[in-house]
């Protein structure tokens, strides 16, 4: 026999919980992660699942909404499960993830939390993203209210973004408040004329249909890459396709596709054909260009992301003596950035096409002070390598989510590098790695800052100095 779900009347939501679920906590302590919740509201819930110390809920009644309730501006809120927290005033997001930050601190790092400055927001809480990836199938997403209303739903292929949790339907996307609007006039266009040509959409079960994906970059330069991926090659119908394009939006600077027949979706391994314009697009940060190419990781939000690179500048203090280091280094974006200020610098990172691309992006601009390597840090990061580049006056690491490693962690601590800026977007474990690095270092700020508005993402910034 099932067992009966147990209900909590009038639970008190309290904060935001990792992944960005609404958290509460009932007069025995139990924490119940609720979807769809706001701090502040007051709600009757059923558990749906239950673990050892945690239960998850989903709401049944609201008994009183919270004052940080906004109406979600996107048509497609809650449907297509992009950011979570459009429905959460952006004041209050901020305070959120400023108290997140603190929380890692004082309950991971056992730091003081006041060492934690108010975390900095964006100016531009929509638009900000640079780049998006859509797919197509031809099984569009019906919502509730569809499925329940009485018009006949029509089927045709969506273009737009996966429903979470379901690998083969996509939501239909009309408008998406994530990137410069121009990105939903060229989805549109796309869709619109595909249907007209009755071209197939994907069919990700069956592994098979003519328009598989499409990627759409841009950058603060007002430079735009679309990349079309076709699930096989068709004389006809590419050109078709791509004229097409082309002819209704000349502004593309640089216009491609791939063929994909892979089960997966990812472009990494296939040919990137360019149809017309560059093979890449520039970003501009300061004074420091970038070529992203169409397979190039590139900060996705390209304004404070140049914030994000300020604040490590201030907190490295860099003098034009200076040697650094840069951990986990990417297309070398942050290694450029400061080479104009520094003696040199010298960036390591895993992947080997970011290393290529920070190699074309220090030559396109002209920089002869920085070097790259391709590997992992805990590898790298050696006697030999110390020996070759010089003791470090700074290092600047930016891991991923993961934090670092811990023999990278016990190489920075015999290294002795006066100076760390440590640039985390996980609070946890970046606040877990401060305190082993607490044994010589001391941290003296984390700066916050709010990189992806209407989600649960936080990045900080800690400011580290070697104990004499
Ligand atoms: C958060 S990103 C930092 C990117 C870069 N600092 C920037 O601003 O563009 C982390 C980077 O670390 C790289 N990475 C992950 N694990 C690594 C490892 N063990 N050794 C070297 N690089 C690694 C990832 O490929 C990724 O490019």
């Amino acid at each position: 026999m099932a067992r009966k779900k147990k209900s909590i009347t009038d639970l008190l939501i309290t904060g935001i919980a990792d992944k960005g679920k609404a958290v509460g906590r009932t007069e025995d302590g139990q924490v119940i992660f609720v979807d769809g919740a706001v701090p502040g509201d007051v709600a009757d819930v059923l558990v749906i699942r239950k673990k050892k110390s945690l239960s998850e809920a989903v709401v049944t009644r609201f008994v009183k909404y919270s004052e940080d309730r906004v109406e979600a501006p996107c048509r497609h809120f809650g449907v297509c499960g992009g950011c979570k927290w459009q429905h959460v005033d952006y004041s209050a997001q901020l305070r959120h993830k400023f108290q997140t930050v603190k929380d890692s601190i004082k309950r991971i790092a056992k730091l003081n939390p006041d060492l934690v400055l108010p975390i900095i927001g964006c100016d531009q809480n929509f638009a900000y993203r640079n780049k998006l990836e859509y797919s197509f199938s031809n099984k569009r997403w019906i919502t509730q209210e569809e499925a329940a209303g009485d018009t006949v739903i029509e089927q045709p292929g969506a273009l737009g973004f996966h429903r979470p949790g379901s690998f083969d339907k996509i939501v239909d996307i009309e408008q998406c408040l994530l990137q410069d609007d121009f990105s939903n006039e060229i989805r549109n266009f796309v869709r619109s004329f595909a249907h007209k040509n009755s071209f197939t959409f994907y069919d990700t079960r069956a592994q098979k249909g003519f328009l598989r994906n499409m990627i759409v970059r841009n950058s603060t330069q007002n430079e735009w890459m679309v990349i079309m991926i076709f699930g096989h090659h068709d004389d006809e119908k590419i050109p078709f396709m791509m004229t097409a394009i082309l002819e209704k939006f000349p502004q593309i600077t640089s216009l491609n596709y791939v063929i994909n027949v892979k089960v997966n979706d990812t472009i990494f391994d296939r040919e990137v054909k360019v149809w017309s314009g560059q093979p890449y697009i520039v970003e501009k940060l300061h004074d420091v260009k970038y070529q992203i190419g169409p397979k190039s990781f590139f900060q996705t939000n390209p304004r404070q992301a140049l914030r994000l690179f300020n604040i490590a500048v201030g907190f490295a203090e860099l003098k034009v003596s200076d040697n650094v280091y840069d951990l986990y280094t990417g297309l070398g974006s942050i290694a450029l950035y400061i080479s104009g200020k520094v003696k040199n610098v010298t960036g390591i990172e895993e992947i080997p096409e970011a290393i290529a691309d920070a190699n074309i992006n220090k030559a396109f601009n002209g920089i002869s002070n920085a070097a790259f390597y391709a590997g992992d840090v805990r590898d790298i990061l050696n006697d030999d390598f110390v020996k070759l580049h010089g003791k470090p006056d700074v290092v600047i690491t930016d891991p991923p989510r993961a934090g670092m490693h811990e023999d990278v962690i016990k190489t920075l601590l015999v290294l002795e590098a006066p100076a760390i800026v440590y640039i985390s977007c996980n609070p946890a474990t970046q606040a877990r790695d401060l305190a082993l690095l607490n044994e010589k270092y001391e941290t003296l700020a984390i700066q916050p800052v709010d990189m992806f508005p209407h989600t649960h993402h936080i990045e900080s910034v800690a400011k580290l100095k070697l104990r004499k």
